[in-house]
């Protein structure tokens, strides 16, 4: 039985494991938890609206303040967790929502050291998956049930949150994280579990991560899972699905010097047999694109509002070949002058 424990205890992922128990936990997002850590004070709390770019601490922000609202006896009765993907519509939404509003709510234990306000915490996360008329009728379910219940909407896109349910809610939008605090919250989980990794590794690691605290836990994770203690930067790089650099140079070589669609459709290929992805070609190239001083200003325009569209295209889930292939075919006779 102990083994088990402490193998399981193993198997937890980090990001889990390190995910904040408390508002005092949060790193950044200071604004914020200022305000929620005064909602708490006065035992009050308005609906709520987070959004902002994945992995930044919207989830674990809200599940922090119930704990800290409630203590760990009450949270069961008095948080639901909903995820607008998983739930087929707005009628399951909102026959669950009725359940869990109707059941009485027990008075707080004698003693019990947390606030406890007389009212329930619905989470709905992903409600950017929405559709505009499950959103509409989330309204009504809303309206029905303030008096016993306070909703948590969650979403990484505000603008696909209709304006009559956005305007319910007290909005905060969470920020990339700053680098120097993902390091700092790397190096804390490098410490805790003992991980010996460089400090030139960690940083690279941490920049590849972009403010996304959750990619860079994971990534921290899985290289020492793989490395151990030997973790390299190539090794970081290789885990990250980062595209070797001389691959991103002979490519942009391809389209704006040599202008060779043979040699484009080969370079295509080697990308393709060693499995990079179409997004992180782009994000690559764009960047190397905009350094680069020999293409000029509204030719770079012109990339841009391409890319945006290729981008665009791959999340809708268009042929990740065709879309590099047509993007970079487009590159190459904007700047062909022959
Ligand atoms: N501000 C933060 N403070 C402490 N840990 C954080 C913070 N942001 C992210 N993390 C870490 O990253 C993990 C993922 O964070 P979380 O699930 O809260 O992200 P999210 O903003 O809800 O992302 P998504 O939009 O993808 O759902 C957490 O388990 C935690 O370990
Ligand atoms: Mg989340």
């Amino acid at each position: 039985m102990t083994e088990f424990r402490s193998r399981r205890h193993v198997l937890v992922p980090w990001v889990e494991k390190f995910r904040p128990k408390s508002l005092k936990d949060v790193v950044s997002q200071d604004v914020l938890v200022a305000s929620l850590h005064k909602f708490i004070e006065a035992g009050t709390l308005p609906h709520l609206l987070f959004y902002g770019p994945p992995g930044t601490g919207k989830t674990s922000v809200i599940l922090a303040l119930a704990h800290d609202l409630f203590g760990p006896e009450m949270f069961r009765q008095r948080v639901m967790e909903l995820n607008a993907s998983d739930e087929r519509g707005i009628d399951a939404i909102r026959e669950k929502v009725k359940r869990f509003a109707q059941q009485s709510i027990s008075a707080k234990p004698e003693g019990y050291p947390f606030p406890c306000p007389p009212f329930k915490l619905i989470i709905l996360d992903e409600a950017d998956s929405l559709t505009t008329d499950a959103q509409n009728a989330l309204r009504r379910v809303i309206e029905v049930h303030t008096r016993v219940t306070r909703f948590c909407l969650i979403c990484n896109y505000v603008s696909k949150i209709i304006d009559p349910l956005a305007s319910r809610c007290a909005k905060s939008r969470f920020f990339p994280l700053p680098k120097e605090i993902s390091l700092e919250r790397l190096k804390h989980i490098c410490n805790t579990e003992g991980v010996k990794c460089g400090d030139e590794e960690l940083i690279r690691l941490n920049e590849l991560s972009k403010g996304d605290l959750r990619r860079a836990i994971t990534l921290l994770h899985s290289a020492h899972r793989l490395y151990r203690d030997d973790i390299t930067i190539d090794g970081i790089m290789d885990m990250a699905g980062i595209v070797p650099q001389e691959i991103i140079d002979e490519l942009i070589g391809c389209v704006i010097e040599d202008h060779s669609y043979d040699h484009l459709t080969s370079i295509l290929n080697t990308i393709k047999r060693k499995g990079y992805s179409a997004q992180q070609v782009l994000e690559q190239t764009i960047e190397e694109i905009i350094k680069n001083t020999s293409i000029s200003d509204a030719q770079k325009a012109q990339i841009g509002f391409q890319t945006a569209q290729t981008e665009k295209a791959l999340l809708d889930g268009a042929n990740e070949e065709m879309q590099l292939k047509s993007l970079f075919s487009f590159i190459l006779s904007l700047t062909f002058k022959g």
